[in-house]
């Protein structure tokens, strides 16, 4: 039977998926391509939008990822960057740029070290959720919610305990602020408002199930998040992350 958009149904083998659980639920909901292949930017950017990012921030990240990805930008080809994620050349039958969803886990590119579910590349798995992992990320809930200095210390115990075991740790300010906005991103979608902090079943539906959580009562936020928002709540985490 056909699936409707916005059903939910885990990836099956063969279906390419990316190390962001938020991305992967989209393509779980058939909000981008179930298979995670041949996504063009207008997909990407109308699935993040519809939970609940404003046109500005869509925008940005969108275009950003659509680049050609470069290892070394001054001498890769001409509108290449580090943060792009395609490949040269990689476009549909209608010449439109497409990405798959395993290039987002690309080397080099966004995917970083200290995840807060996800191993080091350099000590195992850092695509797929580590069990141990995101159970010791659940433990940091207090009374069912993720508040976001607790989400912002969490990712400075993340920093403490990869700094320990990774000898070839890779985490420098660029990755710090990467990582502090994929949670300021998850906090912005996911959260209850300004002090409640997110739902902890919200957060097993997402990173455990890769599920938007519609069952445990979430749905997209009416006003969206635009960059003002997202970057106060970004320097807040920042704060009680900041490692260096
Ligand atoms: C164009 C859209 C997006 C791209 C390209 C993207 C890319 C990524 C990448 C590369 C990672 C892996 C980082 C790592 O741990 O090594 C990641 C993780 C993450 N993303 Fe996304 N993402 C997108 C949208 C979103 C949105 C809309 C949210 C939240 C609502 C989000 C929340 C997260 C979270 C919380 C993680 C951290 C997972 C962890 O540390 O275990 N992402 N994303």
């Amino acid at each position: 039977m056909e699936l409707q958009k916005g059903q939910y149904h885990p990836a099956g083998p063969g279906d390419l998926r990316s190390p962001c659980p938020v991305l992967n639920s989209l393509a779980n909901h058939g909000y981008i391509a179930r298979d995670g292949k041949s996504i063009t930017a207008a997909e990407l950017k109308s699935a993040i939008r519809y939970v609940g990012l404003g046109l500005d921030i869509a925008s940005a990240l969108v275009s950003r990822v659509f680049q050609v990805h470069s290892d070394d930008p001054k001498h890769g080809p001409p509108g290449s960057s580090k943060a792009g994620l395609r490949d040269p050349g990689q476009v549909n039958k209608d010449g439109i740029p497409v990405l798959n969803l395993d290039q987002v886990g690309r080397p080099h590119a966004l995917e970083h070290d200290v995840s807060i579910t996800r191993q080091d590349r350099e000590l195992g798995d850092c695509i797929h959720l580590d069990p141990e992992l995101y159970k010791q990320f659940l433990g940091t809930a207090k009374e069912g919610r993720f508040h976001t200095a607790d989400i912002g210390r969490y990712r400075k115990v993340r920093y403490d305990e990869q700094q320990r075991d990774n000898p070839h740790l890779q985490f420098g300010k660029f990755e710090h602020y990467i990582a502090c906005s994929e949670v300021a991103a998850l906090r912005s979608v996911f959260g209850k408002g300004v002090t409640k902090g997110i739902p902890d079943d919200y957060v097993r539906a997402v990173f455990g199930e890769e599920r938007l959580p519609y069952e445990e009562g979430w749905s997209p936020r009416r006003f969206k998040v635009y960059f003002p928002e997202a970057l106060a709540i970004l320097l807040v985490i920042s704060h009680y992350a900041w490692p260096f």
